[in-house]
Order: structure tokens, then C-alpha cells, then sequence
């Protein structure tokens, strides 16, 4: 095996959503069949028995990639020479709460893991936040690491980006890998404005193939914004599998170039476009050359997308407002 190990944190290894990532990492879904890992699993005290019996597992597995594993609750040992940091360790929701509720209790996680990221990572190294309200507590991360570019960290829209493409796949009677173009904007929350008018089926307009227009206009942009409470509804705990698999599609479309004239959807630090305010981490539709990315510019918005993308920017303003205490002045 020629390549040296890349080395991976994952925070919350033992929980929900850790259980069902790291087997995917270390059979090579996250970095690719040829690429050894080493994964680096952060847990609370109280939760390091359990990832011992995760660890136990994955040695289980005799995963040829698997390179070695660091169990830890010391967040600079877990993100020692890490190339790619999965920030998912925080309590989820439950029934009846919107995900903002969860800021006082999750916010303060993401300063101290930040600062760390910025003593121990490698020089490359590369954040996805899953923990929630993932947007801003990536805001707080990357604020409290300013040595880190702005360009290195990503809050996870694509379990939004996902549903929302089974959603109108079902609706149109055709394999979800046909509809693209499957843009999120804004926060990862009931805000959130999943743009249909903009996405395609097979390469035609979305609004061309689906004929029920008042379907696409309320009914769909409610079941993605809400899809999330509704698994709680059901399962009594939150997404994990589909979190997970969002959170190896997020890192591929960032690792490997975009199809042509397609995009995707991740939350990423915005320089103003689309009139965005400067410095929130704002879910936009990303193209990647795999080694950088850029917003797609040049997307219409009708007179209902624009308001709808004014009330999640508002939301990401006032959670921007509640953390200012989380991050350096200035
Ligand atoms: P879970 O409770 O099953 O697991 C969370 C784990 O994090 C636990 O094992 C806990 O011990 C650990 N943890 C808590 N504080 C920690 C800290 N400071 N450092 C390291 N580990 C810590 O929860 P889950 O279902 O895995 O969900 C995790 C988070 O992901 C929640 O905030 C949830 O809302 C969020 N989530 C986000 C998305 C998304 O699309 N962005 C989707 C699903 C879930
Ligand atoms: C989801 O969208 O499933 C997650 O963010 C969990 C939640 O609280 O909705």
C-alpha cells in the first residue's frame, strides 16, 4: 500500500451518527480504496467505554485500510495531524425543539474544538460541522481558528440537498440520480429555502417536468424544511444513517470536481454573494475543481425565493448575534 495514512477526526465517535460514519471511513467510502486512514475518535468521559466497544469493533472489521485508531477526550490529541476533522460530538434535538434551541447547549463545544483544530491539524487540514445548529456553531469553530483560511471549513447542508432530490425524484416517477442542480440555501433549520426552480430532471427545468407547480411551491419546501423533525417524529432520535451518508457525500463533492454544469450544496463562509452579509456560513449551491471551490454565481431568484432566502440569512443573523460571546471580538 504506497500511500502514507491520511489522518481523520471524528468528534461524538460513539454516538448515533459516529457509529454509522466511521466504518464508512474505514472501508475507504470517505477517502477512496487506495487511501489508508488513521481515524481519530473524540468522546466525552462518560461516553469513552462505548467507543471502546466501537473500537473493538472496527478492529473487527480487519479493514485493510484501517491504519491505526486514537481513542481520545482531549480534543488536541484528537485533531493531532488531522487532514480532515468531522465536528458531529453534540446533543441532538428531540421532539418539539428547532434546532436553533440547541445553541446554548451545543454552542460552547465549538470554540475550545476550534482553537484546538488550529494548534494541532495538519496545514491542510479541512472541517465539516454536523453538530447543530451546524451553521453556526462552524461559524464559532472558524472564528476561534483565524490561522485556519475561511475556505477550509463546511457546514453540512447535503442531508437537505439529499431529501430534497428523493422528494422530487418521487414526485416526478424517476431515479433520483437523474435530478440535479439541487440547491440549499441559507441554515440548515426550517429556514432553509430548497430551490426547485433552479433544479433539473434528466437536464430540464424542474418546473417543466413536475406540473402540480402549488406542490413544488409549499408542499415540497415544507417536507425538506421539516424532514428532520419528522424523523425524530418517527424514530424517537434523530437522523444517523442519512446524516452519515450526507456527511461522505459532502467530503466527496469537496475532494473531487463537480460534474460539469451540475452543483451542490454545502454551507460555506460567504464574501457577499447574492447579497449576503460577510462572514456568515451560509449554505449556497458550490462547484469544486477538487482542489478549491467557488459559489455559483448568476442564479435567478423570483420575487418568493428572495424573501425566503431573506428569512434564513435573518435567522443565521440573530444566531450570529446569540454566539458573540463565543468568538474573539473583532
Ligand atoms: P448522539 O447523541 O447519538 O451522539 C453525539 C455524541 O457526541 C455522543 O456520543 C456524545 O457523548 C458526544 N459528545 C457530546 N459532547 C461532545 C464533545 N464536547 N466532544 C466530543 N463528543 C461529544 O447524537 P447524533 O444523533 O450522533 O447527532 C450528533 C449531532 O449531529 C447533533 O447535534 C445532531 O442534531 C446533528 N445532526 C446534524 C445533521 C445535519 O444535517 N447537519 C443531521 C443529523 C444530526
Ligand atoms: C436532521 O436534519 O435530520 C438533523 O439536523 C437532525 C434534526 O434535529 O433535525
Amino acid at each position: 500500500m504506497a500511500e502514507r495514512p491520511v489522518h481523520v477526526a471524528v468528534t461524538g465517535a460513539a454516538g448515533q451518527i459516529g457509529y454509522a460514519i466511521v466504518f464508512r471511513i474505514a472501508s475507504g467510502q470517505l477517502l477512496g480504496p487506495d487511501q489508508p486512514v488513521v481515524l481519530r475518535m473524540l468522546e466525552i468521559e462518560p461516553a469513552m467505554k462505548a467507543l471502546e466497544g466501537v473500537a473493538m469493533e472496527l478492529e473487527d472489521c480487519a479493514f485493510p485500510l484501517l491504519h491505526d485508531m486514537e481513542l481520545t477526550s482531549k480534543a488536541e490529541e484528537a485533531f493531532d495531524g488531522v487532514s480532515w476533522a468531522l465536528l458531529v460530538g453534540s446533543v441532538p434535538r428531540k421532539a418539539g425543539m428547532e434546532r436553533g434551541d440547541l445553541l446554548s447547549v451545543n454552542g460552547g463545544i465549538f470554540g475550545p474544538q476550534g482553537k484546538a483544530i488550529a494548534a494541532k491539524a495538519a496545514h491542510d487540514v479541512r472541517i465539516l460541522v454536523v453538530g447543530n445548529p451546524c451553521n453556526t456553531n462552524c461559524l464559532i469553530a472558524r472564528l476561534n481558528a483565524p490561522d485556519i483560511p475561511a475556505e477550509r471549513w463546511f457546514a453540512m447542508t447535503r442531508l437537505d440537498e439529499n431529501r430534497a432530490k428523493s422528494q422530487l425524484a418521487k414526485k416526478a416517477k424517476v431515479p433520483v440520480s437523474v435530478v440535479s442542480n439541487m440547491a440549499i440555501w441559507g441554515n440548515h433549520s426550517a429556514t432553509q429555502y430548497p430551490d426547485a426552480r433552479n433544479a433539473r430532471i434528466a437536464g430540464t427545468p424542474v418546473y417543466d417536468v413536475i406540473s402540480d407547480h402549488g406542490w413544488l411551491k409549499d408542499k415540497f419546501i415544507e417536507t425538506v424544511q421539516k424532514r428532520g423533525a419528522a424523523v425524530i417524529e418517527a424514530r424517537g432520535l434523530s437522523s444517523a444513517g442519512s446524516a452519515a451518508n450526507a456527511a461522505i457525500d459532502s467530503i466527496n463533492s469537496i475532494r473531487n470536481a463537480t460534474a460539469w454544469g451540475d452543483w451542490t450544496s454545502l454551507a460555506v463562509v460567504s464574501h457577499g454573494e447574492y447579497g449576503t452579509p460577510e462572514g456568515l456560513q451560509f449554505g449556497f449551491p458550490v462547484r469544486s475543481t477538487g482542489k478549491g471551490w467557488e459559489v455559483v454565481e448568476g442564479i435567478e431568484h423570483d420575487d418568493d425565493a428572495k424573501e425566503r432566502i431573506r428569512k434564513t440569512t435573518e435567522e443565521l443573523l440573530q444566531e450570529r448575534d446569540l454566539v458573540k460571546e463565543l468568538v474573539p471580538a473583532g
